[in-house]
């Protein structure tokens, strides 16, 4: 697999450092949505053959998924740093070991697809996790009424679906992204109907179904909160374009915004990030959306001359404000002009960055799911630890707005789900470098 920026390794300094107060203006391009790649290579092995991935972003957490299938017996074939080809015809194990399952707890995604082709799965049962304890027992209650019966024994998910998968009606409890798609990827090839009710609405949800569907499934409503699934005898490969992380757009402009920008960035759809872009009008920001006929003509353009305005911000399942963006949006909302509250409804312990942003003299308080942010004026740069892959990245944009040097440790986290994160940054005039011994 292709390299990521950062390497992990003894002598190795995990880490970036910023020097604040500089402009940030310019265009940067995103990659494809990490949340969606992870998901469409798992679906790869629904349709044994070779599919093509195209604008697959090189991150960490790809290579992952890319040893996952490799350990299930797929070949794949580098093609360029964004292409790759999978062919899944040799596999011809259904075991996913802890070893991977503990290095990126999205591995589970295999489950719904092992099942399918196999009717049987071993899945290492996910841990503990820094962001809340992210459990998958909506996946194996839908999966369930699929027709699996599971047996959790020495810390593995064994999945067994002796009769053959048939269509059942579901309602998710939560409108759970990770459990919409393992269903699906279950579902495309059951016997008969399936509708799964409160499904995730994400557009990641929608680029799984669209590639399911052009693989020959009869996949219908995705985007909406029921999708039906007519089961269909087999799948063929694809070739298939990841969609531009909306994620990783709105990550930028939260980098423009703060510092004022014009930031362009391109690649994505506006629609994506519908909410936030509002939310961050009303925080006093410019945006200009661009939704042109391609994906290189579609983005959005921020700029800011007032101060940002405090605005109370709450997370929900899209097309709520998304909870990936969060961290960023409290790193703008604590040098904000008087005091608002931050609420958090996906996940548990997804605060954590606020001890880190409290060391570069934000003024935060966490009760709970809230946290009450009263803007200073200033941040003062620091030392501080990446707490996971979102905080991660916000506390390097904190870094830009600091006075003076601002050192984030632990920036594995980063290379999990941004692609270049510091030479984009430094395209756009950002003084920062990634310390390397
Ligand atoms: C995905 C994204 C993640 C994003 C999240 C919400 C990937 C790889 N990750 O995570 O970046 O922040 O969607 O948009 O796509 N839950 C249960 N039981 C379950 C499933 C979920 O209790 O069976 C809970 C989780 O603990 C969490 C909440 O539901 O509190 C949301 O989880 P879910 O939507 O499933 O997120 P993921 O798919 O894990």
């Amino acid at each position: 697999m292709p390299h990521s920026e950062g390497m992990r390794g003894k002598g190795f300094v995990d880490a970036i450092r910023v020097e604040g107060g500089y402009p940030v203006e310019g265009s940067i391009t995103v990659e494809g949505a990490k949340n969606s790649a992870l998901k469409l290579m798992a679906a790869t092995l629904l349709a044994p053959g070779a599919s093509t991935l195209t604008n697959v972003p090189n991150i960490s957490d790809v290579h992952v998924m890319g040893k996952v299938l490799k350990r299930l017996g797929a070949a794949i074939d580098v093609v360029d740093e964004h292409t790759l080809v999978i062919d899944t015809e040799p596999v011809a194990s259904w075991v996913t070991p802890y070893e991977l399952v503990a290095q990126m707890r999205a591995s589970t995604a295999v489950l719904g697809p092992l099942i399918a082709r196999f009717g049987k799965a071993v899945v290492a049962m996910p841990g503990g996790c820094n962001i809340g304890a992210r459990k998958i027992d909506m996946h194996l209650a839908g999966l369930s009424a699929l027709g699996v019966a599971f047996d959790i024994t020495h810390g593995n998910i064994h999945a067994s679906a002796p009769d053959g998968l048939h269509g059942a009606e579901v309602n998710l409890e939560f409108a759970s992204v990770g459990a919409t798609e393992n269903l699906l990827m279950a579902a495309v090839l059951a016997d008969g109907v399936t509708t799964i009710e409160n499904a995730a609405r994400e557009p990641e949800i929608c680029d799984l179904a669209n590639m399911l569907n052009e693989m020959g499934g009869q996949v219908t409503g995705a985007g909406t909160p029921t999708i039906a699934v007519e089961g269909v005898d087999e799948l063929h490969p694809v070739d298939h374009e990841v969609v531009g992380d909306r994620i990783e757009a709105g990550t930028f402009l939260a980098a423009g915004a703060l510092m004022g920008g014009p930031v362009e960035v391109k690649g994505f759809d506006p629609e994506h990030l519908g909410l936030v872009l509002k939310k961050y009008e009303a925080m006093g920001m410019e945006v200009e959306r661009r939704n042109g006929p391609d994906r290189a003509s579609r983005g959005a353009v921020i700029s800011r001359e007032g101060p940002i305005r405090p605005l109370d911000i709450q997370t929900l399942p899209f097309p709520g404000f998304p909870t990936d963006m969060q961290a960023q949006t409290l790193v703008l909302l604590s040098v904000a002009d008087g005091a608002c509250v931050v609420t958090e409804n996906v996940f548990e312990s997804r605060f954590m960055l606020a001890a880190e942003l409290a060391r570069m003299g934000a003024n935060l308080s966490i009760d709970g799911h809230h946290a009450i942010v009263r803007g200073v004026e200033r941040l003062s740069g620091a030392p501080v630890t990446a707490p996971d892959l979102r905080g991660g990245a916000a506390l390097v944009m904190a870094g830009l707005a600091a006075d003076g040097y601002t050192v984030v440790s632990n920036v594995h986290h980063i290379d999990r789900g941004y692609e270049g994160f510091v030479p984009k940054l430094k395209s756009l005039g950002a003084h920062i470098e990634r310390l390397n011994v």
